[in-house]
């Protein structure tokens, strides 16, 4: 093509995508103009559980939101949590977003966005309530599984394609919950006390990434108070931060029953309320919806002029803006198409994580008795967990997964141990599924020890679940130990098996004391529909492995970071708050690790392969003024092809201030045939280099001398080079 031809059409592209939101503001302006002040107030809030109503009279319909971030969520009554009972809201559940994370696939989560975003569309939803960035601070986190691990880096750069991916279909993303709410143990009251540079460096910018980068079209604010202020009435976040230094003009949605007074609401930065009680009888009016803060108190402060119109105007424009964005698409949508399962079963594959393996796996094809054991080879973990809860069209169980791929195969399955009666959080219920248990425990332990006999295979498949004080909404896991007794079960069947196979089902780092006791092991998270067929497309070496871990698996929680009460679960102050004190500040995560030579059980970005890699030389210039490249190159030396994932951590070797002993600021995922070598480039700024100095404000990468650390995990450096920075 001949170049003019061409910066031709990239001026005309340029024109378009002005135009476009040129459109949008024109008919923003044009229909706000027209607008009544109760059409004004009415848009600002909720009509039901999850929509917001239009302006029928000017021809702009409601506007709706579902849960997110792994499918579309089922529909629920118009006022209630509870099931709507409809049968045709069977969705694709995807794998959980630590998954995602664990792909380390920009291209993945793309896909994964475009996905999901198409079933939203097909449901006619506007607004997918997710992806989830807040950073892994505690494994005992009970959300962790709806997150992306634990650096602000990798989280921001797996966001940005899901939120673009999503949007492509004109769903709009709701990033959330913005901000440090890294805790669900008192999320609707605590306070976050954390300092600017941690602030900014850790907490912050995967949202940053998601809005500026991705351009997310809504953010969710979270139920926690930060500088004493709900998130929701927070002017630092949501107007100093948010629409100030970020220059967003998206709509900030709140979290359901995030919002506590009129004023605060209204001046805090916040746009649209939803969740204020609205079961409709707890407020003595015609319509509930009318008790929200948002809404006649906040027509009467209007109209009092105590609270200026401008802002609501300001309100307005922005969710115009969410409904043009939003609602003027051509796409129809799909459901439960073969595609999006095999969207499922891929992102799956990838993300699951090699994390031990003494040459037993893969399982070899000839294999003539297997025998599955735990609770969690037959458990659907698609319900559960809460907001996030799914009601799939199908879920392949671990055990089914594993007899499809081994047709030949005698293959038995003991469970164990047992959970007790699934508590999965209100509103969801197992009824569909019977697995409750009479044996007791002894029982089962020796129900399963009998089974062993003859095994070519042993698999046992554990880990937490979606029950309340799990991988759940609401609340923290009460320890960092596997419950019901699984240690003790594993142990005892690796006295007499072991190369036995440990998958690990969960969203978030366990205890693993029998780690040098068995023969391999698997983090699986949780895998959505396809579960069973991911896990032994890996299991069998269908897939090569090449997820690596988002998070640092600790070996007790004490070596952590957050060690003392006022840091985790937090303190009740003399006036009776909830204070929670992030005195850890950047370290969090193997910044706190490593920068302190504590070893893990497993560190941050490890994942094996059943193939092997071999890194050359890291090469860079020997200064750096604005950019600089850094090199190397990666072979695959097995004899399968194979996937590795290159990381880049940078370290500051001369610095003025406190800083950890890396940073993960790149990273490629490569695929190699056996043989073959590629070279990895990564070029950073400055930005790659700064700290963030919360006195002046600003970003500073100091000169002097900088290490480029080419690893294959945080722990596992193959390469390094210095430069310096001029
Ligand atoms: C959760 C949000 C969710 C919302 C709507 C809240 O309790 O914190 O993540 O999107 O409910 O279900």
């Amino acid at each position: 093509m001949k170049k003019s031809l061409f910066i031709g059409i990239l001026i005309l592209l340029a024109a378009c995508a002005q135009n476009n939101s040129a459109d949008i503001e024109k008919r923003v302006n044009d229909t706000l103009a027209q607008m009544t002040l109760d059409e004004k107030i009415a848009v600002i809030h909720a009509q039901s559980k999850f929509s917001s109503p239009g302006i029928p009279r000017l021809g702009i319909p409601e506007l709706w939101c579902d849960d997110g971030p792994h499918g579309v969520r089922p529909e629920t009554l118009w006022d209630e949590w509870a099931s709507a009972r409809q049968t045709n809201d069977s969705c694709t559940a995807y794998p959980s977003l630590t998954c995602l994370a664990a792909t380390w696939n920009r291209d993945l989560s793309r896909l994964y966005g475009r996905s999901v975003g198409e079933e939203a569309r097909y449901r006619k939803k506007n607004v997918l309530l997710g992806p989830g960035v807040n950073i892994a601070r505690t494994p005992l986190c009970g959300r962790n599984f709806e997150y992306m691990g634990e650096d602000p880096y990798l989280a921001g750069q797996m966001a940005v394609p899901y939120v673009q991916g999503l949007q492509s279909n004109g769903v709009a993303a709701c990033v959330k919950h913005y901000a440090v709410n890294n805790q669900e143990e008192g999320r609707l009251k605590l306070n976050a006390n954390v300092d600017d540079r941690a602030l900014y460096e850790i907490y912050l910018p995967a949202f940053k990434a998601a809005i500026q980068e991705g351009g997310a079209w809504s953010i969710m604010s979270s139920y926690n108070r930060y500088q004493d202020k709900f998130a929701s009435h927070n002017p630092r976040l949501l107007k100093e931060i948010l629409k100030g230094e970020w220059a967003w003009d998206g709509a900030v949605i709140s979290d359901w029953g995030a919002v506590h007074d009129t004023d605060g609401a209204a001046e805090g930065g916040l746009d649209l309320e939803f969740g204020t009680h609205t079961n409709g009888v707890d407020k003595n009016t015609a319509n509930a919806y009318d008790a929200y803060y948002m809404a006649q108190a906040y027509k009467e402060k209007i109209l009092s002029g105590e609270l200026p119109m401008e802002d609501l105007d300001d309100k307005v424009r922005r969710v115009l803006r969410l409904h043009f964005r939003t609602a003027a698409n051509e796409h129809q949508g799909s459901m439960n198409s073969p595609e999006h399962w095999a969207d499922c079963r891929k992102i799956g594959t990838e993300g699951i994580v090699l994390l031990r393996n003494e040459g037993i796996l893969p399982m070899k094809a000839g294999a003539r008795k297997i025998v599955v054991l735990g609770e969690n080879a037959i458990r659907p973990m698609v319900v559960g967990g809460s907001s996030s809860s799914l009601k799939a069209q199908h879920e392949i169980s671990p055990l089914e997964g594993i007899r499809a791929a081994f047709p030949e195969a005698e293959v038995v399955y003991e469970r164990a141990y047992y959970s007790g009666e699934p508590t999965p959080g209100k509103g969801y219920n197992y009824s569909l599924y019977d697995i409750t248990e009479e044996r007791s425990s002894e029982q089962l332990l020796e129900d399963a020890l009998d089974a062993l006999d003859g095994a070519d295979y042993v698999v046992f498949i554990g880990g937490l679940n979606k029950n309340k004080k799990q991988d759940c909404e609401g609340n923290d896991r009460e320890s960092y130990e596997l419950p019901y007794g699984q240690n003790e079960v594993i142990e005892n069947l690796a006295a007499v098996r072991p190369d036995l196979i440990y998958v690990n089902i969960s969203g978030s780092p366990v205890a693993m004391p029998f780690v040098e006791k068995v023969g391999a092991i698997i983090q699986a998270w949780y895998l959505g529909s396809e579960t069973g067929n991911a896990l032994a497309d890996v299991l069998t070496g269908k897939v090569n492995p090449s997820g690596k871990l988002p998070v640092t698996f600790p070996v007790a929680l004490e070596d952590g970071p957050v060690k003392t009460e006022r840091q985790y679960p937090g303190i009740i102050d003399e006036e009776g708050d909830w204070q929670v004190y992030y005195d850890e500040g950047i370290y969090v995560g193997y910044r706190w690790y490593d920068t302190q030579g504590i070893p893990v059980l497993f560190p941050f970005g490890h994942g094996l392969s059943y193939t092997s890699f071999e890194y050359g030389q890291a090469q860079a210039p020997g200064t750096m003024k604005d950019r600089i490249t850094v090199s190397v190159t990666v072979k695959n030396t097995g004899e399968v092809a194979g996937a590795e994932i290159v990381q880049l951590y940078i370290q500051d070797v001369e610095a003025s201030v406190d800083r950890p002993a890396k940073e993960l600021k790149g990273f490629e995922k490569v695929w190699l045939e056996p043989g073959e070598t590629k070279p990895v480039h990564f070029t950073i700024g400055r930005d790659a280099l700064s700290y963030f100095d919360a006195e002046k404000h600003e970003w500073v990468a100091e000169k002097g001398t900088f290490k480029a650390l080419i690893g294959a995990s945080s722990a596992d450096i193959r390469s390094e080079v210095s430069f310096e920075l001029k």
